[in-house]
């Protein structure tokens, strides 16, 4: 069997996020859980703007749309903005989506609310991850709200080594570490064995940079929102409706800040 390694778009954009994630059981019910919630917990109505910053393929801020809103979602990957478009002319809905770096967000007082959904932040050293919260904020009009769907510091998924059938061949993926004196969640590499095409894909270092992510605490985010200049600060316990407190064997953190 033929041994290749494969890069960010290749790999992590195409086999993660597009054929993984689609393979999920109930993943789309899951998203129009979270969607639900945010709308709830942003208090979103339809004709509202929305930014869904790093929107992956697009499959949240398909249902957004869906919901009345007008969205505006971009991603760092090429790959996953072109997946987003083309389930864009299937679902025959109008969203902006563009290709996009979350340290450089650039707009001025334009939208009701902005999303970071999935765990979607915390991928840079602290003065990056500072700067996404900074242009976040600079992106809302006065009263706008941020919500960051997090993982819990405190009570971390169970990380497991896995198989799964993927549309043409299987996924092994290692769990993730926590470096705890870092603070940081580091991703670990993974292998697809290409059954279709006799081959074993594995990730290269341009697919394994980035997979770190920084798990700030509750206390931490807030006083990053409060530097940035956010006013108020609520924290949830799960992505889903009915909204919960946030404690410390909560499934997430979700935190909703508002300017
Ligand atoms: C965990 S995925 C979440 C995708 C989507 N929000 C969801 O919930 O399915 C994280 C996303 O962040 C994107 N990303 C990574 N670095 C980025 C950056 N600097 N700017 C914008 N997007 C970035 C990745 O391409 C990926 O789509």
């Amino acid at each position: 069997m033929e041994r290749i390694d494969f890069g960010w778009d290749d790999f992590w954009a195409e086999v993660f996020r597009v054929k993984f994630r689609g393979s999920i059981p109930g993943i789309q019910q899951y998203d129009e859980m979270v969607v639900d919630f945010c709308l709830g917990a942003l208090n979103l109505g339809k004709g509202k703007k929305l930014l869904d910053i790093a929107c992956g393929a697009g499959d949240q801020s398909i249902l957004f749309a869906k919901r009345g809103l007008h969205v505006y979602g971009f991603d760092l990957s090429t790959r996953l903005i072109e997946v987003a478009k083309a389930k864009l002319t299937e679902a025959k809905l109008e969203i902006d989506f563009s290709t996009g770096d979350m340290r450089e967000i650039d707009f001025a007082s334009q939208f009701d609310a902005a999303v970071l959904l999935s765990h979607s932040f915390g991928f840079f050293n602290h003065d990056e991850n500072k700067r996404v919260l900074d242009g976040s904020f600079n992106a809302l009009v006065e009263g706008g709200r941020l919500l960051l769907d997090l993982m819990n510091p405190y009570n971390l998924p169970r990380f497991q080594k896995t198989w799964t059938k993927l549309e043409g061949g299987f996924l092994l993926s290692e769990p993730h570490v926590l470096d705890a004196p870092a603070g940081v969640l580091r991703g670990r590499p993974a292998t697809f064995i290409d059954v279709a095409n006799n081959r074993m894909i594995e990730m290269n270092e341009d697919a394994l940079a980035g997979n770190d992510i920084r798990m700030y605490t509750a206390l931490e985010i807030r006083e990053m929102l409060s530097q940035v200049g956010f006013s108020k600060t609520e924290l949830y316990g799960q992505n889903k409706l009915p909204k919960m407190p946030y404690a410390a064997n909560s499934e997430r953190m979700v935190v909703v800040a508002t300017k």
